[in-house]
């Protein structure tokens, strides 16, 4: 008799949670907030990533600026994470540091996009969002390889960055690159509990 009421209790709190998460993948109205989410997200990550890596640059050489990008981007990575509920990573089908490497669906994505220019017919870096089997959503955005990335994703390395590049990633695979290559992409995954965050605030009878 005393499991009763913790029955009637759970059983609608259970069917309640099923429902939502059916709501919550691929509802469009969440998938949309998402994607504008992510899009702000991979613009602030390039932005706060851009200004580090030229004040490192223009401070220490590029040498120098290796370590610094060894620390703030992870760094950056981490805040606009935990500050979003979002997991915000940038991976690359060459990667320099190991933990970039890609899963099964980022690297399919990127290597769509490999074989043409990282560039859309907008001018802008390609893009790219889908669903994903456990009920995440995805956001991936191209990163084009700039000429001012040469000097530490290159053809023709320094050997001091290089032998700093080496001391800090002896497994790298990320030179030998050219400008307006694609060299990554931002890749950002909301679960389903980051997704009903986003319904519970846009209120979104999901939930
Ligand atoms: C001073 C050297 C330096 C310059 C210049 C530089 N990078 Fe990097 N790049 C690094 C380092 C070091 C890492 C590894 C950072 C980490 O651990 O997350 C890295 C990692 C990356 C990654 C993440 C994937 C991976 O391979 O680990 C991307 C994408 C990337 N760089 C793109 C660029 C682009 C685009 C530019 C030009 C705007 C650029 N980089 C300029 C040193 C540099």
């Amino acid at each position: 008799m005393r499991s009763f009421p913790f029955s009637v209790l759970l059983m609608p709190g259970l069917l309640c949670a099923c429902a939502s998460d059916m709501r919550v993948h691929g509802n469009p109205e969440i998938g949309a907030d998402a994607e504008a989410r992510s899009r702000d997200l991979a613009d602030r990550f390039q932005k706060q990533l851009f200004a580090a890596l030229t004040a490192a640059l223009e401070q220490e050489g590029p040498a120098g600026a290796v370590g610094v990008c060894a620390e703030m981007a992870p760094a950056i990575a981490a805040q606009l994470s935990e500050e979003s509920g979002a997991v915000v990573r940038r991976t690359a089908l060459k990667p320099r540091n190991p933990s970039a490497a890609p899963d099964y669906r980022e690297q399919q994505v990127m290597e769509g996009w490999a074989s043409s220019s990282p560039m859309g017919a907008d001018g802008k870096p390609v893009s790219w969002t889908g669903w994903s089997d456990d009920g995440s959503f995805r956001y991936m955005r191209a990163i084009p390889t700039m000429p001012m990335c040469l000097v530490c994703h290159g053809e023709a390395v320094a050997p001091d960055v290089a032998a700093a590049i080496h001391a800090h990633y002896p497994g790298d695979r990320a030179t030998g690159f050219r400008a307006g290559e694609m060299r990554g992409a931002f890749s950002i995954r909301w679960d389903k509990v980051a997704l009903r965050r986003i319904a519970f605030r846009k209120r979104i009878p999901a939930l």
